[in-house]
């Protein structure tokens, strides 16, 4: 079991900076993310900056929440929950991670962390004294069917045996560790079964369904009787707006009769919705919860200001969160809340 700790005051360097290159690049890397959403930027710029330094230092957790304007435990929760983050100075050529999760374990994991002890300490976090090697064990890294396997850095190293373990540690102990092709160590394919595929090994048969396809489309033809032609009911006409006029504009005639008696029921039930905002619409992105996704359904159902998300009543709420594909939302993250603070500040 992988505890994730930050390392020791004594060897947390006094401060932290990208260097020039890598400042430029995390600049252009939060502009990536939607005005309000900086935060989603927070694993590339660990990740840089462990590239930059070896390891994340506290000093970089603290210089990235400053940047992104994230609170400083946010960023630790981030940094001390993916264990692609190191943070403890590591191994310069090599930092193995052993996975010692149940399906691995099961597979000989045990051996190859003996393998480690033998070869680069006989525990975890500790460096070699020359700096070139250190290992740890961590959680499962996904690729189970091909246990037992570590991780180095950026690379997977499956299917292994103790005997391969070595081989592989002294290979990057020399610096030669590109000479290993990350992957299975076996006779097998991503995670294929060794020696070849053992099912779905007959000819194509391509070829023959596309025929039988054809032979049924065109006998489907000969017996289709004709539709008679259908008036499509003109989506604005009926006074509904985003999906419920596609949906209507679908319609037969016959069902069109009826719509402006249901448009009327939709208008006066629900919410406020209008068919196109009043002036600028306003960027609903900002409310906590919502992203670009969840803003043009909103924009679709007839929202775009904060002002009439803040006018909703329970029933409303309840409305719009069947309309929603995440029920519960609306509540959970405050959106009235929210939407009544920042229709104050667009005012
Ligand atoms: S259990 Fe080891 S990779 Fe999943």
């Amino acid at each position: 079991m992988s505890v994730r700790r930050l390392a020791e005051e004594s060897v947390q360097p006094d401060a932290f900076a990208f260097n020039r290159a890598n400042g430029a690049w995390a600049k252009k890397k939060i502009k990536d993310y939607p005005k309000g959403r900086e935060a989603s930027a927070v694993i590339p710029l660990l990740m840089r900056a462990q590239e930059q330094e070896g390891w994340v230092t506290k000093a970089a957790i603290e210089h990235i929440g400053e940047m992104l304007d994230m609170p400083l435990i946010r960023v630790l929760e981030v940094a001390t929950f993916y264990t692609q983050f190191q943070l403890a100075p590591v191994g310069k050529r090599a930092h193995i991670q052993v996975c010692g999760t149940t399906p691995c374990m099961l597979r000989g994991a045990g051996e190859i962390m003996d393998v480690c002890k033998a070869k680069i300490s006989p525990n975890p976090f500790e460096v070699t004294e020359d700096g070139k090697l250190s290992w740890e064990e961590v959680e499962c890294q996904g690729a189970c069917v091909n246990a037992p396997m570590v991780m180095i850095f950026k690379d997977s190293y499956e299917d292994l045996t103790p005997a391969q373990m070595e081989h592989i540690i002294d290979r990057f102990a020399a610096g030669k560790g590109d000479e290993i092709t990350p992957g299975p160590q076996i006779d097998r394919i991503f995670s294929a079964p060794e020696g070849g595929l053992t099912s779905l090994t007959g000819k194509p048969v391509a070829a023959k369904r596309k025929a039988s396809a054809r032979a049924t489309a065109e006998s489907a033809k000969v017996a289709a009787p004709k539709k008679p032609a259908v008036k499509k009911a003109p989506a604005k006409a009926a006074g509904l707006i985003g999906s419920n006029a596609a949906k209507l504009a679908a319609k037969p005639k016959a069902d069109v009769k009826a719509a402006p008696k249901k448009a009327a029921a939709v208008k006066t039930a629900g919410p406020e919705r209008l068919k196109k905002p009043n002036g600028k619409a306003d960027d609903l992105k900002l409310i906590s919860g919502v992203g670009p996704k969840l803003e043009q359904t909103l924009n679709g159902l007839g929202f775009w200001h904060f002002a009439q998300i803040a006018k909703w009543k329970k029933a409303d709420v309840a409305i719009v969160d069947d309309q929603l594909s995440f029920k519960g939302r609306i509540e959970r993250d405050e959106w009235i809340k929210q939407a009544k603070v920042l229709a104050k500040k667009v005012k």
